[in-house]
């Protein structure tokens, strides 16, 4: 049976229009309007491309942004001070600044320095512990996004077998804890994993995220698993003409797609999740700043 393929695009837009009108509440009943502040440094392209896109849908869902776009010769100390500056800022409830940085900046350090009640990226060390304990935290968007689908699909993924590929701070690590505090069975492979092949052949779900393209094929996935394919990777598309390229996940969509139950296209599948669980963060964040009840569906 063709697998289903979940609409990243159109469930972003629906947790967009949830924030929205979370929003347009916050305004109207208590005349607070949520701020979010990105900090960019450098002229990285990709990352002003993001950083771009977050300021129009912040803009877009009613929310104040802010964007701070430093010379990429920044010292550390004032990086800090901008920084310190949001996080004083009583009209700014997220913050958040755009990795990779230079690579002459401590990124812990400028990380830790956030606000934890600000950090809408959840990258802050005491975001992680709390994450880790099961506790409230920010949650990582990428990570937040692909648990919104998976029981948006399944409904509840308890006891089901998960394997996360990819051990990074940013999106394994956290989903994988995220599929434990939902009481999958998790495990997470890696590049030293022994029989990668084996391991996902286990896996009820899949989550894809190791940044190489198409590295996993359809024969290793369960018949009717349940696979969420994180990966972007851009390459060479001479088939389309001279010059261009196309997006691929970290799976081969064809043959994955003949054996799963449900997958993630790329593009458009979970992509334009991050973003909306940045706006949802935020707005979480403003309601939290605020001690006001915090929308439901939008938080792990
Ligand atoms: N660069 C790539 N992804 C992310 C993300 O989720 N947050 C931040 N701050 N930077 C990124």
């Amino acid at each position: 049976m063709a697998a289903t393929v979940i609409d990243g695009k159109a469930f972003a837009a629906t947790v967009r229009d949830k924030v929205k009108t979370h929003v347009t509440r916050l305004v109207a009943d208590h005349g607070i309007t949520p701020g979010l502040a990105v900090v960019l440094v450098g002229e990285d392209p990709a990352s002003q491309v993001y950083v771009r896109s977050k300021g129009k849908m912040t803009v877009e869902v009613g929310m104040k942004s802010v964007e701070h776009k430093l010379d990429v010769n920044t010292s550390e100390a004032d990086l800090l001070a901008v920084i310190d500056q949001l996080n004083n800022d009583p009209e700014i409830h997220g913050i958040l600044c755009q990795l990779p940085l230079p690579k002459y900046l401590d990124e812990d350090l400028i990380i830790n320095s956030i606000s934890p009640a600000k950090d809408v990226d959840g990258f802050h060390i005491s975001n992680v512990g709390l994450l880790g304990t099961g506790q409230k935290s920010m949650v990582p968007c990428t990570p937040l996004g692909c648990l919104m689908m998976l029981r948006d699909h399944h409904g509840s993924i308890s006891g089901m077998d998960a394997v996360v590929v990819g051990r990074s701070n940013i999106v394994g690590k956290p989903m994988a804890q995220l599929l434990l505090n939902d009481s999958a069975t998790v495990t997470i492979a890696h590049s030293r994993t022994k029989d990668l092949a084996d391991v996902v052949r286990r896996a009820d779900i899949v989550v894809a995220a190791v940044g190489r393209p198409e590295m996993i094929p359809g024969d290793w996935i369960k018949e009717g698993a349940t696979v969420i394919d994180v990966g972007i990777n851009r390459l060479d598309a001479p088939e389309k003409g001279e010059g261009k390229t196309k997006l691929v996940g970290d799976v081969h969509y064809e043959s994955c797609a003949a054996r799963a139950g449900a997958i993630t296209p790329v593009p458009g599948g979970v992509g334009p999740m991050t973003i909306a669980c940045l706006l949802a963060n935020t707005v979480t964040a403003c309601c939290r700043a605020n001690g006001l009840e915090e929308l439901e569906g939008l938080t792990a």
